[in-house]
């Protein structure tokens, strides 16, 4: 499997304003990411072979990130912050809150695929502690009853069959 001609279109598209084929790295597993869901091996190998890196060097930027998802995830990929300042304001009891309500714990995914828990390091929100991530929407200043109200919320459009927490996809970023 190779990169689709729409993320080559995509990432050529904007290569002139990147000093390096490095540099192109983020926004192009970014898109693999946007079109797939999630970031696999074998999409790692293609964007080594499209950039010209080595496949090491893609995964120790893939990995470093937590935005990127290294496995298939639930259609809800709720992320807590549980670093210092979130720790601090409250973020273990948004955790257990999380967990009771879902029934899973830290990275995993409840048994109807909708949502995957996950505990996070800094969100760079550390000013509105504690802060949330539901897909690519952030939250702050999150208490348990704004985070009940939140995954009910994401219940009950995913009923509704929307997308939930993909307002700020990437479509229309790159310059
Ligand atoms: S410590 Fe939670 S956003 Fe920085």
């Amino acid at each position: 499997m190779a990169l689709s001609e729409k993320i080559k279109n995509t990432i050529n598209g904007i290569r002139h304003q990147f000093p390096t084929e490095q540099a192109l790295l983020i926004p192009t597993l970014l898109e693999v990411q946007n079109d797939y869901d999630w970031v696999s091996l074998e999409h790692m190998k293609d964007v080594g072979e499209f950039l010209n890196l080595p496949l090491s060097k893609v995964r120790e930027v893939a990995s470093f990130y937590t935005m990127f998802k290294l496995a298939p995830m639930g259609k809800v990929d709720l992320q807590i912050c549980t670093n210092i300042s979130c720790w601090l304001n409250g973020a273990d009891k948004l955790v257990a809150c999380a967990k009771k309500k879902l029934g899973v714990a830290h990275g995993e995914t409840t048994a109807d695929g909708k949502f995957t828990l996950n505990q996070v390091e800094c969100l760079a929100s550390c000013g509105t502690a504690p802060a949330l991530m539901i897909n690519e929407d952030y939250y702050e200043n999150v208490d348990e009853a704004q985070l009940l109200s939140l995954i009910a919320q994401a219940q009950n459009d995913l009923e509704a069959g929307k997308v939930v927490g993909k307002s700020t996809r990437m479509e229309g970023v790159w310059p």
